[in-house]
């Protein structure tokens, strides 16, 4: 039987095991999908050992992410720019390989919901400058952005966040959020604002184009005040749960070899999980 889990701290909020389980029911695989409450002092050592305690690999959640990539012998390009892993496997000579999959969950969802991101190649306003902020700075870049005004409360984090992406990516202060979205072709909320217990993100989309994208990380609850807003002036929204979704997909297929299907059964079966 092949063995997966996931490694926090705390990790009882992880929806990952819902996904996962979901999928190993639907394929019919004899594979089990655990969860791993791992002190920060105990990662390391953890990690060290993931395959002699039965794991084929692991999704690595807060905050052990960048512990995850610094452990890996295997890190691909996406780990090493985002300078984080949340999906790792061994390999038949043990290795641990690392990747980060939160680039390519969010960018697959927005290329399915809004195909159309980047006509015109406007500017793309991104809010925030934490760890999804930088994997989707990363997923952006490569999928073809070229302008990127990134906006956060504390300027200095996005100025730090923003030097590893050169000229592509300039830097706005917080302040000028609304007038940023004049022009604008995609907003993206990377702050982790509006999610159930923190206060809601104050952004007003009065200069957003009536044709732009707003897409928002944050998906509990699925519909955020931003995404209600968008709605309610006719933008096109993109919610959080697909880039959950999507995220998943690449460590299954290696854990457990069939690349799995995000569909809106496994989508309701979720939803259906985050009420509770
Ligand atoms: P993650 O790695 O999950 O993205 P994080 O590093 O804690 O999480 O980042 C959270 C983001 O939400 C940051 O951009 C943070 O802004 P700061 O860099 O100024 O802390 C943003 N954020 C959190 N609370 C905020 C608030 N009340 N107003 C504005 N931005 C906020």
């Amino acid at each position: 039987m092949k063995r997966a889990c996931v490694i926090g701290w705390p990790v009882a909020h992880s929806r990952s095991p819902v996904i996962h389980r979901y999928w190993l029911k639907l394929y019919g695989l004899d594979g089990a999908y655990e969860m791993e409450a791992v002190r920060p002092e105990e990662i390391e050592g953890f990690l060290k050992w993931l395959g002699k305690r039965g794991y084929a690999g692991a999704n690595v959640t807060l905050p052990h992410k960048e512990a995850a990539l610094a452990a890996a012998d295997r890190p691909d390009d996406a780990a090493t720019t985002i300078g984080a892993a949340n999906t790792l496997w061994l390999d038949d000579k043990g290795l641990l390989h690392a990747s980060n999959t939160d680039a390519y969950g969010f960018m697959t969802h927005l290329a399915a919901e809004a195909p159309e991101w980047n006509k015109g190649k406007r500017p793309v306003v991104v809010l925030g400058a934490g760890g999804a902020a930088r994997a989707i700075l990363h997923g952006l870049i490569q999928a073809g952005a070229t302008k990127i005004l990134l906006v956060n409360r504390t300027e200095g984090r996005a100025k730090a966040l923003a030097e590893g992406f050169g000229t592509k990516v300039s830097v706005i202060p917080w302040v000028a959020r609304n007038r940023a979205l004049s022009g604008c072709g995609l907003l993206v909320n990377a702050t982790s604002l509006s999610m159930t217990g923190k206060p809601v993100l104050d952004v007003d989309l009065s200069a957003l184009p009536a044709d732009a994208i707003v897409a928002d990380i944050v998906y509990s609850p699925l519909e955020t005040p931003l995404l209600a807003a968008a709605k309610a002036r006719g933008n096109r929204t993109v919610d959080g749960l697909g880039m959950l979704l999507h995220q998943a997909v690449p460590g299954f297929e290696r854990w457990f070899g069939v690349r799995p299907d995000v569909t809106p059964e496994l989508r309701a079966h979720v939803v259906a999980h985050l009420e509770v």
